[in-house]
């Protein structure tokens, strides 16, 4: 949809100094409609361009005579260490993007020491990602299809596989109107990855393949259901409203993501950091909160940190570092923007994660 890309990306003599650089590179490289399909968003694609502008909106309060010799990145999500807090959102269909798909970008996470949260809609199977990447730090997506032994066996699957959080999708009853994908007349289901969710086991030997239809009767109380399940923390991505989180805490899951599904569900919300302070007030420290939408440079991270988020999640950005050079493209993404948000902290006079607060940031009248 004739977008204007920030990047001064030259050509490929010259290095990638920052995401966008990344994202330029990828519009160059992949075929139309698989770029339409990353980029776009739901209906005018007014969300996902204010995810990115909301962040424009907000300016940093640096404190300075500090000693910032020593700072250090590190924390903590759902009790598990790493080494900053920039993670990997779910994102679908990796062989799009690069041969070995979620391979690659899994052993991109595990080298990065952060979390990779894997899509129900993952193009390579959960065995095989958890086999490349055995020691990277692993939740799983879940899209709740309307076959409950289905989301009964990939949960109880992706919990004997090791992963260490199940991540529920709550804003997607329905797949939202990307006019791209549309005009392209791409076909994910009939055309691209056909895919049986099942195990390798259990599949058959005829063919088999679906791509199953995702539950738009999924509630609250089959959040109850999953938890009756699993022993695993249950985290609800998608929630952007304090009536929501509410019930999230009431609910008793152990985490919420604060995303719109990077503008490509439900148009006209507000961009997730915007969200982000509604949600964290309503949390009351009951939950550990998380954003993803527009994280773009170690400033942003700053700032979902200093409005309450304990980790952002890169969606897009991955899949650029993907196209680019497979797993050692997403290293460079990840390296990139730690190293930023490293440099953003220093310059802010914060030493560690627990010093980032409010005070850090203020919002500007544009
Ligand atoms: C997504 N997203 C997504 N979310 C999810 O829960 N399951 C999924 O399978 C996918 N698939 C997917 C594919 C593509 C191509 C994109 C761009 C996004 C949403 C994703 O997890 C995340 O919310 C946004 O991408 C975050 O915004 P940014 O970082 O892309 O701006």
């Amino acid at each position: 949809e004739g977008e204007q890309l920030e990047s001064e990306y030259g050509g490929p003599e010259m290095p990638l100094v920052c995401l966008t650089d990344f994202q330029a590179y990828a519009q160059e490289h992949l075929s139309k409609s698989t770029w339409d399909f990353i980029e776009g968003g739901s209906d005018e694609c007014f969300t996902r361009d204010d995810n990115i502008a909301a962040f424009k909106r907000i300016r940093l309060r640096p404190r300075y005579l500090r000693d910032v010799r020593e700072v250090d990145t590190r924390t903590t999500i759902q009790g598990e260490e790493i080494t900053a807090p920039i993670c990997i959102a779910p994102t679908g269909f990796h062989c799009l993007v690069w041969p070995d798909g979620e391979m690659s970008t899994a052993r991109a996470a595990q080298a990065a020491g952060i979390c990779y949260v894997i899509s129900t809609y993952a193009s390579c199977s959960l065995e095989d990602i958890v086999a490349t990447a055995p020691r990277g730090l692993k939740w799983f997506q879940l899209y709740a299809t309307s076959d409950r032994q289905l989301n009964k066996q990939l949960v109880q699957r992706a919990e004997a596989l090791g992963f260490k959080a199940l991540v529920i999708t709550v804003d997607t009853p329905k797949m939202g109107n990307r006019r791209c994908d549309f005009r392209n007349q791409l076909d994910l289901q009939r055309n691209l990855l056909l895919k049986d969710l099942r195990s390798p086991k259990e599949r058959h030997t005829t063919p088999y393949f679906q791509m199953s239809p995702i539950d738009s009767s999924f509630c609250w109380n089959d959040i109850t259901w999953l938890q009756s399940l699993t022993r695993l923390p249950i985290i609800l991505k998608g929630i952007l409203t304090k009536e929501d989180a509410e019930l999230a805490v009431k609910h008793n899951v152990h985490g919420v993501i604060v995303s719109n599904h990077g503008g490509r569900q439900l148009d006209d919300v507000p961009a997730s950091i915007d969200a982000l302070t509604e949600v964290v007030a309503a949390v009351k420290g009951k939950m550990e909160v998380y954003l993803d939408g527009g994280i773009r440079t170690g400033n942003d991270v700053l700032k979902a940190l200093a409005l309450g988020a304990k980790c952002v999640f890169l969606g897009r950005p991955i899949l650029w570092g993907l196209a680019y050079k497979g797993e050692h493209g997403v290293e460079e993404v990840l390296n990139l923007i730690k190293n930023e948000f490293h440099t953003s902290m220093s310059l802010t006079g914060c030493r560690s994660v627990a010093e980032i607060n409010q005070d850090l940031v203020q919002f500007s009248r544009l």
